[in-house]
């Protein structure tokens, strides 16, 4: 048996808002965040974070509780796999287990840290080699300031000046080699430091850790960077090179490069919401890591032909997400940073602000994989545009890219526009479709169940209802768990589940214990916590005060004669008691 001291600290450490943005793009807007159910089909968001009460809640399909539920649901665990995956999560170890691979994650963090400002001092020393290093920063127009603020050093040419460094610092060899920063050689087995003679760019996590070293050589040898492996706290696919700095910007448009020097060029020119991917190209991750914090992303990507097929890639990834995307060619310049040495940054500026346009560059694309002089694939590029033009595009600029249409394919204005229309009408009865179905799913009255008839319906479903608020109001605030307990016991409640609800939470209450989500959770089969955590979202913003209580628990008291009737009923006749029921009805009828 875990303990509950265990669980609480667990679950201190798993924000509910960090696991589950893993897994659903989170939008934060206001107090909850919210995105689409990874537990049903949607298309509009009805899924919802309650960091306050650190649980979720989805209104479209009832699915709900706190951040054990969530990891158990998605990840297809029972508790205690939930509980061990969490644990490995913060880096705690298990009860029973000693925490290896969290103290080896601390460590790593350390070593980093001390790694960056050895390289940072590297580069300010007095030799020839760290003059050299400063100059090349220096030519590539970096200010003091900037190699100051992204933490910029150098890595000696040397085999073991930070292997040195770090054993001085009382790490071991297989820390050190854990690390990332100390390779072994294949040949005498000796070890070596990973960066040497290179002018180095620590990457940071959102939390300010260094996690991993980009190097770069100072001239034009192969490999021109050389990147961190990954480590227990490095991966590659999930990591943002500036994001740690970017999202501290009000601004929610963001500029989307290929390296990091693009990013600090921009940074230092003004642009405090360049980000790039760190040495690989773009994942799903990273995109919905970014939809978190910007609502429009610009791609500008390098303007050779790798570039060019990176956006295309990159297009295709942002086709799920919630962010507008737009695509910057930049001209005369093969990438940002070239651009803005060249140009300046009010240059830059007109850039981002002028042309940028996704429908535009959709458009281009389609027609330049057709050949519009043959009719047939006139046609064809005609159907595939109409199709970008039905998506997300305002009825102003239908209208334009329409005229365009027409006069590049010799069709009427007229025609495209009700070919327009008519795909449009489609789509969005296909729309309403979905959301009627989504709406079917909700069943919110279904979680009144009352076993039986014989007090009229409206009291019952009042009775119902303000149990469901007794149960809310004693866990947001526990204080009036006492006279709750004192004046109701469970057997009273009409409704099956708020009844184990509420007799999980006396139980908790006689333990001394708070019974908050989690707690209530380990005591309750999983509909239950859905339930529960449904009614929380439900009542979120909406606060109880004393009076509200004692008029719920009147309520309560007004319709019990039935109920001790009906409590002591075993399930056969409680079915009987029902047929009977319902054939007075009938005859009365
Ligand atoms: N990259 C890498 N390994 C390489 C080359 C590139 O990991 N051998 C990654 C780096 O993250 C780099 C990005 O790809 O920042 C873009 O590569 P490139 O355009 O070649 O780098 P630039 O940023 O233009 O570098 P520089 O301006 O210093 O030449
Ligand atoms: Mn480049």
């Amino acid at each position: 048996m875990i303990s509950h001291e265990y669980i609480e600290e667990l679950v201190r450490r798993n924000d509910i808002t960090d696991i589950i943005g893993r897994y659903v793009q989170l939008r934060h807007r206001g107090r909850t965040p919210t995105g689409l159910c990874p537990f049903h089909s949607e298309k509009t968001p009805s899924f919802v974070v309650y960091p306050e009460t650190q649980s979720f809640y989805c209104f479209g399909c009832g699915a709900g509780g706190d951040v054990i539920t969530f990891i158990k649901r998605i990840n297809n665990l029972d508790y205690v796999e939930a509980i061990k995956y969490l644990a490995a999560q913060a880096g705690m170890p298990m009860p029973d287990e000693d925490d290896q691979v969290g103290r080896l994650r601390s460590r790593i963090l350390a070593m980093n840290k001390l790694a960056a400002r050895f390289f940072y001092d590297q580069l300010n020393q007095d030799t020839p080699q760290a003059q050299q290093a400063r100059g090349y920063w220096r030519g590539r127009g970096l200010s003091d300031a900037t190699i100051r603020r992204f933490g910029l050093g150098y890595a000696p040419d040397s085999f073991d000046g930070l292997q040195n460094h770090l054993r001085s610092k009382g790490y071991t060899t297989d820390e050190l080699m854990a690390s990332g920063l100390v390779k072994r050689s294949e040949k005498s087995g000796r070890l070596y430091d990973t960066f040497r003679a290179r002018v180095m760019t620590p990457i940071f996590d959102l939390r300010g850790n260094v996690i991993a070293f980009g190097g770069r050589v100072l001239g034009d040898e192969k490999p021109k960077y050389i990147n961190s492996p990954e480590t227990l706290v490095y991966k590659k696919s999930k990591a943002m090179f500036a994001l740690n700095v970017a999202k501290k910007e009000t601004s929610r448009r963001y500029i989307l490069c290929e390296g990091y020097m693009d990013v600090i060029s921009l940074h230092q020119a003004g642009f405090p919401t360049a980000v790039a991917a760190c040495g690989t190209a773009l994942t799903a991750d990273q995109v919905r890591l970014l939809g978190e914090y910007a609502d429009e992303v610009i791609l500008c990507y390098d303007s050779d032909e790798a570039g060019q097929k990176a956006t295309a890639r990159s297009l295709g990834l942002f086709a799920e997400s919630p962010v507008k995307v737009s695509v910057l060619n930049i001209p005369n310049a093969k990438d940002p940073d070239e651009f803005i040495k060249k140009f300046g940054s009010s240059a830059f500026e007109r850039l981002l602000n002028g042309s940028s346009n996704a429908i535009e560059y959709k458009l281009q694309k389609a027609k330049a994989d057709l050949d519009i002089t043959n009719p047939a694939q006139r046609a064809e590029y005609l159907k595939q545009a109409i199709e970008i033009l039905t998506d997300h595009v305002s009825p102003t600029e239908q209208d334009i890219y329409a005229g365009r249409l027409a006069e590049e394919t010799g069709v009427s204005k007229q025609a495209v526009l009700t070919q327009l229309a008519s795909l449009q009408r489609t789509k969005y009865r296909r729309k309403k479709r979905q959301q009627q179905k989504d709406l079917l799913n909700e069943g919110l009255a279904s979680d009144i169940r009352i076993p039986y008839g014989t007090m009229n319906s409206q009291q019952a479903l009042g009775a119902a209802s303000a149990e469901q608020y007794l149960v809310v109001a004693m866990v947001k605030n526990p204080q009036f768990i006492p006279q709750v307990v004192e004046s109701v016991k469970p057997e009273q409640f009409l409704g099956k589940e708020m009844q184990s609800i509420y007799q999980a939470i006396v139980d908790c209450s006689q333990k001394q214990m708070v019974p908050d989500l989690t707690t209530l959770a380990m005591r309750l089969p999983e509909e239950q916590t859905n339930l529960l955590a449904k009614l929380l979202a439900r009542s979120y913003e909406i606060p109880i005060a004393q009076r509200d209580v004692q008029m719920y628990l009147e309520r309560i008291h007004r319709t019990q004669p039935q109920s001790a009737q009906a409590a002591d009923m075993n399930a056969q006749q409680m079915e009987d008691y029902l047929e009977q029921i319902r054939r007075k009805k009938m005859g009365n009828s």
